[in-house]
């Protein structure tokens, strides 16, 4: 007899505790949990929020960001760090600053600041437009640090050195070396001394999809002999001390640790140099991005990653500047990260509601095979031979059994082709094919040995779930870069899932699918899913998309922004929503593409008119579309449910 399913199976076959990180549970209801600080008492139940939300007509797609989640990410920074510093004896500080490009959304970079107050963490900016937002949000009485990187024109510089003047600790970080010259023109015009940090392009090479941020090809950054250059230049002018900060940046997503312990060794030996050779106000070293997220749960060297935890790189990246600096006489400086996406990913989860399934193992044969085999009337051989094959199928010959139905289908389909065969024979010949390679498929799942051509049925056959959001808009990583990200039922965990499936989005583009999966030796073709219910709703969570995805997404098929809700845990118990950010509607996706809004309606009007005029409505016919046609303008761009 087959053993009940338990929560735990789910909890295993989904690898929810591997990449969750204790953020994500399972409740005693079949429902996963978010605990945004990690303690089981306090968790947030997914499905009660979407039954909350749906109340107040707010639909899914549905982006839920879980403030306590953000704070908790930056105090395991502060105190992974804290504790690498006591164990080292280290005698510099620790700061975080967030490059605000890996989800540059007010409400997230709000919070990230107010959280991080007390740790004094600080922002990073890569553009003059994330200068300007940061500029008026980082306004604390005792300033917290800023670090500008990116491109700068004189604008940009311009900004800084005002950004300086009136207060701002700000380290402007000199990528390419016609920047300098921008600093110290600004600096003298508006009588500040400035500041100045510089980026170096690193000989360790890089790692992952990201490696060429490092290494002598990288876009950015100066090469040693050139920062060399920039300090002899800054002496010349006699502001030595203006160089604060030495940065480098070996790339996002770093999945082996070596690479961190080679760019951080570099790092720190270029600034032991510097500060010998009388670089002695440098005091800050950043190492920039790129801690991992363990976006698969299998805490490898695998891309999607990563073979060390918080801990073990905080306790690298301290080790290594501790050894250096002691092995060359300098003092400790203040280390600085710029980790985005470690911060981000966790706190935001994307819902998903499935509209319906499509499947390949539906097709039923309801002819008498045995009949047709033995049938007087004149049967294509073709067509006999998958009749054949369909009745031969045993355990014993299920390889050859596949390989003379996959044969007998080819000739069919040629056969078609050539006008040989009728659309009714070609119909049966379809259903026979399928349904055979359904029976192949569950054959081969009992034998004792795994068969790996018959394997790939599994996901040949598996559903598409269709499910409501688009893939460009809200994991364009997914798309772009194959980025796994996790995806699990929020309820029904108490039952097994029967089906396998891979996930369609809603875009007409068949690239809007995810069809790589999180599994427990690899990636899995397929998902496991509940069999969906008439008139019950299904929902999916996918999660860790709370880097690069938000503002990386766009506009395809004019699917616009999701719904996105903050959510909090109480004091005590339950939850609040804290904010709530309506998705675009239609006419806002318009009229980012340049479509006067009131022009459509006027014109939808007019074509009205001449319809009444014709004859083909009547008046109040008219009036009703055009007064529909404005409520769906002013309706979410995603699916949504009937009005009941
Ligand atoms: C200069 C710089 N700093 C920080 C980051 C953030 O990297 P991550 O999100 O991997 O931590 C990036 C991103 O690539 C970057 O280019």
């Amino acid at each position: 007899m087959e053993r009940t399913w338990s929560l735990k199976d789910s909890q295993d076959l989904y690898l929810v505790s591997a990449w969750g990180k204790g953020y994500v549970g399972v409740n005693t209801a079949g429902h996963l949990v978010v605990r945004p600080d990690k303690s089981p008492g306090d968790e947030i139940d997914l499905l009660e929020v979407v039954d909350a939300l749906r109340e107040k007509r707010l639909f899914a797609p549905l982006l839920l960001r879980f403030s306590n989640l953000l704070t908790h990410r930056l105090r395991e920074m502060h105190e992974a760090f804290a504790a690498a510093i006591a164990e080292n004896e280290y005698r510099g500080r620790y700061l975080a600053v967030y490059p605000i490009k890996v989800n540059q959304q007010r409400s997230v970079v709000e919070e990230v600041y107010r959280y991080g107050a007390d740790y004094r963490f600080g922002l990073e900016v890569g553009s003059k437009p994330e200068l300007l937002a940061v500029m008026a949000l980082a306004d604390d009485a005792e300033p917290r640090l800023v670090v500008c990187n990116g491109f700068k024109d004189d604008d940009y510089i311009k900004t800084v050195t005002l950004a300086a003047k009136v207060g701002h600790s700000i380290v402007p970080v000199v990528e390419k070396p016609e920047e300098l010259a921008l600093i110290l023109k600004y600096a003298r015009v508006h009588g500040v001394r400035p500041r100045i940090g510089v980026r170096v392009k690193l000989a360790s090479p890089g790692a992952g999809r990201w490696r060429e941020s490092a290494g002598a090809k990288s876009k950015f950054g100066l090469f040693v002999s050139e920062v060399l250059e920039l300090f002899s230049e800054l002496r010349r002018c006699g502001m030595e001390d203006c160089l604060e900060l030495l940065h480098c940046h070996a790339g996002s997503q770093l999945h082996d640790i070596r690479r961190i312990k080679d760019a951080v060794g570099e790092l720190a030996h270029i600034y032991a140099e510097l500060v010998s050779q009388g670089a002695e106000n440098l005091h800050y070293l950043d190492v920039g991005g790129g801690l991992g997220v363990d976006y698969d749960g299998s805490q490898t060297n695998y891309p999607s990653s990563m073979n060390y935890t918080l801990e073990e790189y905080a306790s690298e990246v301290v080790y290594r500047i501790t050894s250096v600096c002691d092995e060359k006489g300098v003092p400790h400086p203040t280390i600085v990260t710029e980790a985005g996406r470690a911060i981000a990913a966790h706190q935001s989860v994307l819902i998903v509601n499935v509209l319906g399934r499509s499947g390949l193992d539906g097709f039923a044969v309801e002819e008498d095979l045995d009949a047709i085999a033995s049938s007087a009337e004149e049967v294509a051989q073709p067509v006999l031979d998958l009749v054949e094959a369909a009745r031969g199928l045993t355990e014993r010959r299920v390889v050859e059994c596949y390989h003379d139905t996959i044969q007998a289908y080819e000739q069919v389909l040629n056969l078609f082709s050539l006008g040989y065969l009728s659309l009714e024979w070609r119909g049966f010949a379809e259903r026979v094919f399928w349904s055979t390679c359904a029976r192949i498929r569950d054959v081969a799942r009992g034998l004792p040995t795994k068969v790996e051509e018959l394997t790939e049925l599994n996901s040949i056959l598996a559903d598409t779930y269709f499910c409501n959001f688009s893939v460009f808009q809200s994991l364009p990583d997914s798309w772009a870069i194959d980025q796994l990200f996790p995806v699990v039922p929020i309820h029904r965990l108490d039952e097994k899932p029967s089906r396998q499936a891979v996930l369609a989005d809603m875009t007409c583009d068949s690239d809007g699918k995810i069809d790589r999966f999180v599994g427990l030796r690899d990636i899995s073709r397929t998902l496991p899913v509940h069999d969906l219910v008439e008139g019950e709703d299904y929902y999916l969570a996918i999660f860790l998309v709370g880097a690069y995805q938000e503002t990386l997404g766009d506009l395809h098929n004019l699917f616009g922004d999701t719904n996105v809700v903050h959510l909090r845990l109480l004091e005590g118990n339950g939850w609040t929503l804290d904010e709530i950010v309506p998705g675009d509607t239609a006419a806002e996706v318009l009229s980012y593409l340049q479509y006067d809004v009131g022009q459509l309606v006027e014109q939808v009007a007019k074509s009205c008119r001449r319809a009444v005029d014709s004859g083909s409505i009547t008046d109040i016919e008219a009036q009703e579309f055009t007064a529909y046609y404005r409520g769906e303008l002013d309706g979410y761009t995603y699916l949504e449910p009937e009005e009941q």
